[in-house]
């Protein structure tokens, strides 16, 4: 950053800051700021860091759209219904907008990182005042001057991003779990992805600024690290190698990450994640497909026996290797055999749990291109008998963990109701058992007695 910017951003800053103050003089009380992420784990974190930077300017938060003076929604672009969701929210803020001219709605983050969504947002929702995508965060305070002291709409969707900006720090709502990015962006261009459009090319940030902010997160009592990144082990310090050196690091804690590329993914890491105690034993190794042509029309870059290889690798070392999954059903093209192969797939991987989705046609994308002749309807009957087939799997498959001790980390109070807590074990289960709150948050062991299809139920030992 220039001398000149800094100098720009501090005066940004400043002047935010002293209009804070003055509305709390006048309010009673801090202007509240309403800031909801959609989307991925990463967007979670960059929702993160733009509350650190509303609460170093005077702000506190709430989720209530009637109390906030400003509300900010960091979208994603991923599928058409993501998108959808955000036009409908933000179409139920006009009403609020006429009710309080004063109140600032803003929309950032991979939606907004696109000119389309800018233009549309400028025509017909003329109540948003301000719109910036994934690579404009570092003028934040400058853009939300713009609106807050010059009273102007801020439309920000520039594609320069510069080096990664290690000032920008998370203010963290969780206080167990944590998001750890190591890199952004995307270089592999799947044909069906918006994700490299609105993200850019790979960075990778530097393994020290990693390590050092993990073990500050485990001296403050943060007992679960994600690492995160939309390919993981393309980390261009060596992803291994970061893991080891993370699992070095001394205390009470364990490490997961996604999401991992089967391209990019070989023995070494199914090694890394066995030799390291810290590490969960738990890969989340999407495949989209089942078939070779459509993955390759996926522009994948790795076939389906290629997959099973690295699969197969880890359950003869670890016969209860945890994998979960990304799928997608209805790629241009895709024909009922093919589809047919997806589900053979996850028989034979035996998955602990998928995440399936019906394609989506993204504009920019060159699937966009391609005759998508597959009807909504017929989409939608594929995805259910995908699901149900992965229900009959995860019955059966959970039953391997009966009668063994797992080491739970529980997050909150059960589903099954009053006295009951749910957590994960190191495997990524879901494990329900009965037990006092104040366990929340500490390592615990549970035995467990029965598999149900959505989760584990155990008895604290
Ligand atoms: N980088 C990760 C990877 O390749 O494994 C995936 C990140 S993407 C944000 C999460 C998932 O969304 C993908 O794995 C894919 O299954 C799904 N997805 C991405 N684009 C999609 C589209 N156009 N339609 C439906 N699902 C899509
Ligand atoms: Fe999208 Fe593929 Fe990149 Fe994942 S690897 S974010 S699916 S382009
Ligand atoms: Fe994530 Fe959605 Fe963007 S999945 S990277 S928030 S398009």
């Amino acid at each position: 950053m220039t001398a000149s910017t800094t100098e720009k951003t501090v005066s940004a800053e400043e002047l935010l800051l002293g209009k804070a103050l003055e509305y709390e003089r006048y309010e009673g009380h801090k202007p509240l700021a309403l800031v909801h992420s959609y989307g991925c784990q990463q967007n979670v974190s960059d929702g993160e860091k733009l509350k650190a930077m509303l609460l170093r300017i005077g702000f506190d938060f709430t989720d209530k759209p009637d109390d906030a003076a400003l509300i900010i929604f960091n979208t994603c672009a991923v599928r058409e219904n993501a998108e959808d969701r955000v036009f409908g929210n933000l179409g139920q803020l006009k009403k609020l907008k006429e009710k309080r001219p004063e109140l600032i709605i803003g929309i950032c983050g991979c939606m907004a990182q696109q000119k389309h969504v800018a233009e549309k947002v400028k025509e017909s929702y003329r109540y948003v005042d301000l719109v910036f995508g994934t690579f404009a965060y570092g003028a934040f305070y400058e853009m939300l001057w713009e609106v807050a002291g010059e009273h102007k709409r801020v439309f920000n969707q520039s594609d320069r991003y510069g080096d990664i900006n290690e000032e920008l720090v998370q203010l963290r709502d969780d206080k167990i779990k944590a998001f750890v990015p190591i890199m952004y962006g995307c270089n592999n261009f799947c044909t069906y992805c918006i994700v490299p459009y609105v993200r850019g090319r790979e960075r990778s940030r530097k393994p020290e600024n990693v390590i050092n902010e993990v073990g500050g997160l485990v001296r403050d009592g943060y007992k679960e690290i994600m690492l995160l990144g939309q390919n993981v082990n393309s980390y261009s310090y060596g992803f291994t190698s970061l893991l080891r050196q993370i699992n070095e690091i001394e205390g009470d804690f364990r490490v997961r990450f996604m999401s991992s590329h089967p391209k990019d993914a070989g023995f070494e890491l199914i090694d890394t994640i066995l030799e390291c105690d810290k590490i969960c034993k738990h890969l989340h190794l999407p495949v989209q497909a089942g078939s070779d042509r459509i993955l390759k029309a996926m522009n994948r870059r790795y076939t389906v026996e290629k997959y099973l290889e690295i699969i197969d690798y880890a359950r003869k070392k670890a016969p209860d290797f945890s994998f979960t999954t990304d799928l997608i059903v209805g790629f241009p093209g895709e024909s009922y055999e093919e589809f047919c192969m997806t589900k053979e797939l996850i028989k034979k991987v035996k998955y602990d749990n998928i995440y399936s989705f019906v394609y989506s046609r993204r504009s920019g994308t060159p699937a966009a291109k391609l005759p998508d002749d597959i009807s909504d309807k017929q989409k939608g009957l594929w995805l259910r008998e995908l699901i149900l087939e992965q229900r009959e799997v995860t019955t059966q498959w959970l039953g391997r963990f009966v009668g063994r001790t797992l080491r739970i980390l529980p997050t909150g109070e059960g589903r099954k109701g009053e006295g009951w807590l749910t957590g994960k074990s190191d495997e990524d289960m879901i494990v329900e058992f009965q037990g006092d709150k104040s366990l929340i948050g500490k390592f615990v062991s549970v035995e467990i007695v029965k598999a149900m299809n959505w989760a584990l139920e155990g008895k604290l030992i």
